[in-house]
């Protein structure tokens, strides 16, 4: 039950809706003052009474019932303080009646938000770069699609640039089919990095893969036919990981889909006066706005990467008529995400101000830094991998007669790379370490994981849950309680900050909130009317639990 619904529809203010109320109603800092209370502060200027006599004739008019069980007023707040038992009793049979649901709402319903994430480069590295956008975007489409809205993942793949006539260049001289079938990724990077630096002293290498690049505009047969190779072979190697990852995509359409969907963006701009020569180029002018010009058309007549986004964000509207479209992009694309907002805004839409940059801070390796350009590159797949066999000696140790060790490493392994990249606020800059994402009593995936297998170990020793009472509640049982009743509010917050690391500090929190619960309180040893309560808290702590890594993308083994 939503408990601050029902205070706000037990309140009366004149000319106060109830959604301001509920909206209003805080968490005190003590809960020995209250459970929920509503600030009076904001009313003084309307009633024109001080704050404190407003909170001490709220709290008059409003009676204790079976729920609220106090109301008191104390400076200038009305403190409302919840039956325990009620509040128990009611936090477990919603989440035992709605399981794997519990958490989801429809305040979305009917909403589509598209949301770019991942968006990888064709034939370029997939590396460690690319974990945030790519955890973080799919976490944020789960989470749209458990609150009720609609949404439209997009890999808005990297499919188009010069670079492809480069990789065809190089492929020509010293790449064979065999080495670049077998090698995938690695094999096509190597010949782009061997290509650059055989560039440097042979400035004709540069005018071929411009002249191969032409080709593959002009609809050359070979070259699109060694084009479109070696996107298959990308889109081969980055499936792998995203399979891994559970990561979802409605749509791949990419940079290059937009070829011919420029020429009425152009048009479009130059009838509404936008567009200005510059140097040969045509830009947008955006220097009343304190930013550098959007360059549109270079002198060649070559569009850019802002021109294919402006001709995306027309479709991606007309397409889904989105209520929202969000970007999954480091804070390295800030500017670029500024000037595409504000061309579209001088465009005239009016549905500019529905896009948001979700931007990330970077991921780099405890290791050391990579260079792209000079080919040290840290490959995503070889952090999975990594994880995961580390994951394997751990849990090996700790518990050599576990059977399915490979498949609980996996979900073990996965899911700290995961967790690990979502765990800070997420424009926080990290650094990634094996040793940190795998301590067992960090503040990790694993330790919540491991306290899911604890759970499960005490739920299938006690036997089914059946009926519960809840009587006189003791602190750890509350505390356990009133925590795991914050989950839905808590997704909506998350949601609406698009920071799914507020779901990953929950699931630790509450994992160590049942960690010290499961240590004070007899669970299995205790008087029937204890262990059934205690069997169906642990019951509900491990579904809330569950649900909160689920939206993260992470699995939870039975044991560990
Ligand atoms: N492929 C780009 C990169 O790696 C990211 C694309 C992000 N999406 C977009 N619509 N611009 O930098």
């Amino acid at each position: 039950m939503d408990f601050k619904r029902h205070i706000a529809k037990k309140l009366n203010i004149e000319g106060i809706g109830e959604d301001e109320l509920v909206s209003m109603l805080a968490l005190p800092p003590n809960t020995e003052m209250g459970d929920f209370a509503l600030p009076c502060f904001k009313f003084a200027k309307i009633f024109r009474k001080s704050p404190a006599l407003i909170a001490e004739e709220i709290a008059k008019s409003v009676p204790a019932d079976e729920f609220v069980s106090e109301v008191s007023a104390v400076n200038g707040y009305v403190n409302f303080k919840i039956d325990r038992d009620f509040w128990a009793k009611e936090t477990l049979s919603r989440v035992l009646s709605e399981k794997e649901r519990y958490g989801s709402s429809d305040e979305g319903t009917g909403k589509t938000v598209c949301i770019d994430y991942s968006s990888v480069n064709i034939a370029k590295p997939f590396h460690i770069g690319h974990l945030s956008t790519t955890v973080l975007g799919s976490s944020l489409y789960k989470l749209h699609k458990f609150l009720g809205y609609t949404p439209v993942g997009i890999n808005h793949l990297g499919d188009y640039g010069t670079q492809f006539g480069k990789l065809i260049s190089a492929f020509k001289r010293w790449g064979s089919r065999e080495d670049v079938e077998k090698g995938g990724l690695r094999a096509l990077n190597e010949l782009y990095v061997r290509f650059h630096r055989e560039a440097e002293s042979n400035e004709a290498l540069n005018d071929e893969a411009r002249s191969y690049f032409k080709k593959i505009e002009e609809g050359d047969k070979e070259s699109v036919a060694l084009f479109e190779w070696f996107k298959e072979l990308t889109l081969k190697d980055v499936s792998k990981i995203y399979k891994l990852l559970d990561v979802h995509f409605d749509s791949w359409a990419g940079e290059s889909f937009y070829n011919d969907k420029m020429g009425p963006v152009i048009e479009e701009l130059e009838e509404k006066g936008l567009l200005k020569e510059s140097e040969g180029a045509k830009i947008v002018d955006l220097e009343a706005y304190g930013m550098p010009p959007c360059i549109i058309l270079r002198s060649d007549g070559a569009s850019l990467y802002a021109t294919r986004d402006i001709a995306a964000a027309l479709y991606r509207k007309q397409t889904y008529d989105f209520y929202k479209c969000l970007y999954v992009v480091a804070y390295q694309q800030n500017l670029h995400f500024k000037q595409l907002f504000k061309v579209l805004e001088l465009m005239g839409k009016e549905w500019s101000k529905d896009l948001v940059h979700v931007a990330y801070g970077m991921v780099s390796l405890e290791e050391g830094a990579m260079s792209t350009r000079k080919g040290n590159v840290v490959y995503l797949e070889d952090v999975i991998d990594k994880c995961i066999q580390k994951a394997y000696e751990i849990i090996s140790e700790k518990n050599p007669s576990l059977s399915d060790k490979e498949e609980i490493a996996r979900t073990v392994g996965v899911g700290a790379v995961i967790f690990g990249a979502l765990y800070n606020n997420k424009i926080k800059d990290i650094t990634f370490s094996y040793d940190k994402v795998l301590n067992f009593e960090g503040e990790t995936s694993v330790y919540v994981q491991y306290t899911c297998a604890r759970a499960n170990s005490v739920l299938s020793k006690g036997g089914e849950v059946s009926a519960y009472e809840a009587k006189d509640i003791c602190p750890q049982e509350f505390e356990l309680v009133k925590k795991i009743s914050e989950f839905p509010e808590l997704l909506s917050d998350a949601l609406e900050k698009y920071e799914p690391s507020l779901i990953a500090r929950y699931a630790v929190d509450l994992a160590q909130i049942y960690n010290k619960f499961y240590f004070d309180c007899k669970i299995l040893g205790a008087e029937e009317k204890d262990k059934n309560f205690r069997l169906a808290l642990t019951s509900a702590t491990l579904q809330t639990l569950k649900n909160a890594l689920a939206l993260l993308g992470i699995g939870v083994p039975e044991k560990m």
